[in-house]
């Protein structure tokens, strides 16, 4: 008898197994099913502790859908359409009832895309949050300079946009990129964007990675460079002077202008690949060095982020920045990067030391501009890959183990690169799957994760993409 009850309750729990990611934290399965044009209630509730946390509860005669905010109503709607279109797809009238009880591990789960070195028209970002928003990412990055394109206007800088948007025949291709987004488009974006619970944050990349906003002034650079808005791909050495007084007036007026089109908390400001060679030829950018009473080159570069954060907290932001080892000192208040391959110990060990929280992008499990696999795209055999199942192996936490510890960690990202990524239809081929298992590494608590359900999964979500058109790359090597 107790082993004929097992069995049933077994083959029963089996077929009642739902599709959803990222998986939730807490199912419980009840007996019965539920018509799928059941009402559904909803239900504003206090006691759910987490702003982004909600209730499903699927029962026989209705659903009731219960949370705190806007945030946890939209990721009930979500949890919902997903088991809705699994139950259409496996031809049934009705979902399993059961209890969902869910909320994210980490506050912050976040995709970038690089418009910068590849423009994408608004409609094509709208696309790009609307796949993300269902898989409960809660911010899109946007890369919104760099050498190869300046993309956003500021009023009081127009040549920015005129000169800085305009590119020729990168790395020798015949098409030209142009673009930029006016202030009033992207204020609709970030609209569009918070309907979806995602927020964006812009990033303005200083003082590397800035040949087009020199190419528009060259007064920028030390030794007010002529150059043109860079045509390949690589590392500049035309960095924003920090000797000069008009560079801060400049980065000011950005951040007060972008400050007002993204009313998100976070700013981020680069800070990566920041080659030190023309601050250290310079006569201006020595006498600041005697003034800073220091021989380290580095120290110039705490001396620019101080200012620079000087700008974002009179314009109520946080700093976001791309950490490098080698420099000293960062703001207090910045949230700091984790993206170099090999350097995770280091940077770990300096967050904890120095009290700094951290957003894990490494490139070992988040860079999403590497292949899926080897010889999958022409042209990109120089990068390292990136497999499906390694981005599922992440664990944001490594090795950290106290609660204490763990509290360093905000969240995660992964990084669209776009150097190689010309369109939405590549973006989203490099995207997806491999976002549905970060969604799973940001939302899901590690005791409920599992690769071989997420494989069991994989077809059902697959068919969810395939069904809003998004271009996934499919992954063969799973097939047996
Ligand atoms: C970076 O990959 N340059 C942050």
């Amino acid at each position: 008898m107790k082993l004929y009850y097992f069995l049933l309750l077994f083959s029963w729990g089996l077929s009642a197994q739902i599709n959803v990611v990222p998986q939730p934290n807490e199912v419980r399965y009840h007996k019965g099913t539920c018509a799928i044009d059941t009402p559904i209630t909803y239900l504003k509730d206090a006691q759910i502790a987490h702003p982004e946390g909600y209730q499903l509860l699927i029962q026989p005669k209705k659903i009731v859908a219960k949370y705190a905010t806007e945030a946890g109503k939209y990721y009930a709607e979500q949890t919902l359409k997903q088991l809705v279109f699994q139950a259409k797809k496996e031809r049934k009238q009705s979902l399993p009832c059961l209890t969902i009880t869910d909320e994210p591990r980490f506050a912050y789960r976040a995709l970038m895309v690089d418009p910068a070195r590849h423009y994408w028209k608004i409609d094509d970002l709208k696309k790009y949050i609307d796949v993300m928003s269902q898989y409960k990412f809660n911010y899109l990055h946007l890369h919104l300079n760099d050498d190869q394109g300046w993309r956003i206007e500021i009023k009081k800088y127009p040549k920015l946009t005129e000169i800085g948007s305009k590119r020729k025949n990168f790395e020798g291709s015949k098409r030209n990129n142009e673009g930029f987004y006016t202030q009033e488009q992207m204020k609709e974006l970030v609209r569009y964007a918070l309907e979806r619970n995602v927020q964006l944050i812009p990033e303005f990349d200083i003082p590397g990675h800035n040949d087009a906003a020199v190419a528009a002034y060259p007064f920028l650079s030390c030794n007010d460079t002529i150059i043109e808005v860079r045509t390949t791909a690589g590392v500049s050495k035309n960095l924003l002077c920090v000797g000069k007084e008009s560079v801060y007036t400049f980065v000011d007026d950005v951040i007060s202008e972008l400050s007002e089109v993204f009313p998100c908390k976070y700013f981020h400001i680069g800070g990566d690949e920041a080659p030190l060679d023309k601050w250290i030829e310079n006569t201006e950018v020595q006498q600041l060095k005697k003034k800073l009473q220091t021989t380290d080159d580095q120290q110039l570069m705490s001396y620019f982020f101080k200012r620079v954060n000087e700008s974002l907290v009179k314009n109520g932001k946080q700093p976001l920045i791309w950490m490098e080892l080698e420099v000293p000192t960062y703001p207090a208040n910045s949230i700091m990067f984790l993206w170099r391959m090999r350097t995770t110990p280091k940077v770990l060990e300096r967050a904890l030391k120095d009290n700094f929280k951290v957003i894990c992008s490494p490139g070992e499990y988040a860079y999403f501009d590497y292949p899926q696999a080897k010889d999958d795209l022409p042209n990109v055999g120089w990068m390292p890959t990136l497999s499906l199942q390694r981005v599922y192996e992440f664990n944001p936490a490594f090795t950290l183990t106290t609660e204490q510890e763990k509290q360093h960690i905000l969240g995660v990202e992964a990084t669209i690169w776009g150097e190689s990524v010309k369109d939405l239809f590549r973006a989203f081929y490099m995207t997806y799957p491999r976002a549905l298992a970060l969604s799973e590494v940001g939302w899901t608590q590690m005791p409920q994760r599992s690769w071989q359900t997420f494989v069991d999964r994989l077809e059902g979500q697959l068919s969810y993409l395939w069904h809003q058109g998004v271009n996934y790359r499919v992954p063969v090597e799973l097939a047996n």
